[in-house]
């Protein structure tokens, strides 16, 4: 995948009633409230550079996911204001996504102007690429800028079709997104450390894979641990395992051996019999019987720490236990400290272990930290991104 495109830098755009796609997917509590806006922060650059060139900007994103049907419990309202707030001035918000009032809202905007259109997937074309919804939402501009890095990995209507309508370009987030995982991938300073915890094996076969082609070392917990555990014919007593890829996990632990990746899983685990109950210390590969892992053990902490002190790019997705619950949250915790006192390049792959880091207070000691889940993973996958295809290459 080319990752080399033209952005907003590199074109004199003035004057332009702009088409910004963003992503504010962002995660909100039980009454609607917003509960993280790095999303709305990360995308402040670029609408501000845009607005600073006398541009007007109509910024649209998706939220949740609603399937094609308007649902106000997925309303953009509550981003609207908290952009305005970000922002220093007041973003109108359409109660539609490309009909009447986005159209009157769009022709009303005036140099300098911010307005927001209503969620992307209240329109079943948004999701189904339909090139008569790409038309119309691009109707409402004369530009498109393309910003919503956590997105890219979708082939929407307002990620790659409306590029067949507008002239495009990558706003600065996306820009320094593919700038920063991509060069970390094709040409880190060596060694590369990566971390991959969570729950499943499953969501990162390829990632996995790809990595070990990549990585000088890799490093496993969470519970995708308990996998590899099981299949090297360790007990994992009720620690969540995924059966079906015990095959996968042999597979890897041998490419790791062929191809003089270090490997690293955890020698120790904290085991309890729920979330609930006090946690004991035990093997990886021999957790007891009614007893599950829930974090990485102290001899764990202290390899990985000694690991990541060697590295000078190190990518992490996915935490070490479950942070969210204090007793659990060492593993998890250990692995940030570590990172944020790094001499080095450190890259934080969205998703969980970003909302970790941001929990720890550490989001500002690390030189990157992703707005992309999905998308982060499938970049580290190696395989093309449709919201970066189809924008154009640098000159
Ligand atoms: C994300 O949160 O990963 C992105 O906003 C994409 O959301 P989606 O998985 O619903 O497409």
């Amino acid at each position: 995948m080319n990752t080399n495109k033209l952005d907003i830098n590199d074109i004199d755009l003035r004057g332009r009633r702009i088409l910004l796609r963003c992503d504010f997917n962002v995660p909100q509590d039980g009454g609607g409230a917003i509960t993280d806006d790095s999303r709305i922060a990360a995308a402040l650059p670029t609408i501000r550079n845009l607005l600073a060139r006398g541009n007007s900007v109509i910024c649209c994103s998706h939220l949740g996911r609603p399937k094609g049907r308007a649902d106000p419990k997925y309303s953009l309202a509550p981003v609207a204001s908290r952009l305005s707030e970000l922002l220093g001035q007041s973003v109108a918000l359409a109660s539609d996504v490309a009909g009447e009032s986005a159209r009157k809202l769009a022709a009303e905007l005036k140099p300098g102007g911010v307005m927001l259109l209503e969620n992307l997937r209240f329109e079943p074309g948004e999701e189904q690429n339909d090139p008569e919804f790409a038309r119309k939402l691009a109707s409402l501009a004369d530009f498109f800028v393309s910003d919503a890095f956590g997105t890219v990995h979708r082939a929407h209507a307002s990620t790659v079709g409306v590029t067949a309508f507008l002239p495009s370009a990558a706003g600065l987030l996306v820009g320094r997104e593919l700038r920063i995982i991509g060069g970390a991938v094709t040409e880190p300073e060596r060694p590369l450390v990566v971390i991959l915890g969570g729950k499943k094996v499953s969501d990162k076969l390829g990632v996995i894979r790809n990595l070990l082609s990549l990585a000088d070392a890799l490093i496993i917990g969470g519970a995708m641990q308990y996998t590899f555990e099981k299949a090297r014919g360790g007990r994992v007593g009720a620690s969540l395992c995924e059966d079906d890829k015990l095959g996968y996990a042999l597979e890897m632990l041998a490419l790791a051996e062929q191809s003089g990746v270090k490997l690293l899983l955890p020698e120790d685990t904290l085991a309890a019999r729920d979330i609930d109950s006090e946690p004991v210390v035990c093997a990886s590969d021999d957790v007891p019987d009614g007893y599950g892992g829930f974090d990485i053990g102290p001899r764990a902490v202290a390899r990985f720490t000694e690991e990541l002190k060697t590295a000078k790019t190190v990518i992490w997705n996915g935490p070490m236990g479950v942070f969210e619950v204090g007793k659990f949250a060492g593993g998890t915790l250990a692995v940030a400290e570590t990172l944020a006192n790094l001499d080095a390049t450190t890259i934080i792959g969205g998703g969980d272990s970003a909302a970790a880091v941001l929990k720890f207070g550490l989001t500002d000691k690390m030189t990157h930290v992703s707005t992309g889940g999905g998308a982060t993973l499938e970049f580290l996958e190696g395989i093309s991104l449709p919201g970066i295809d189809a924008l154009p290459d640098k000159e």
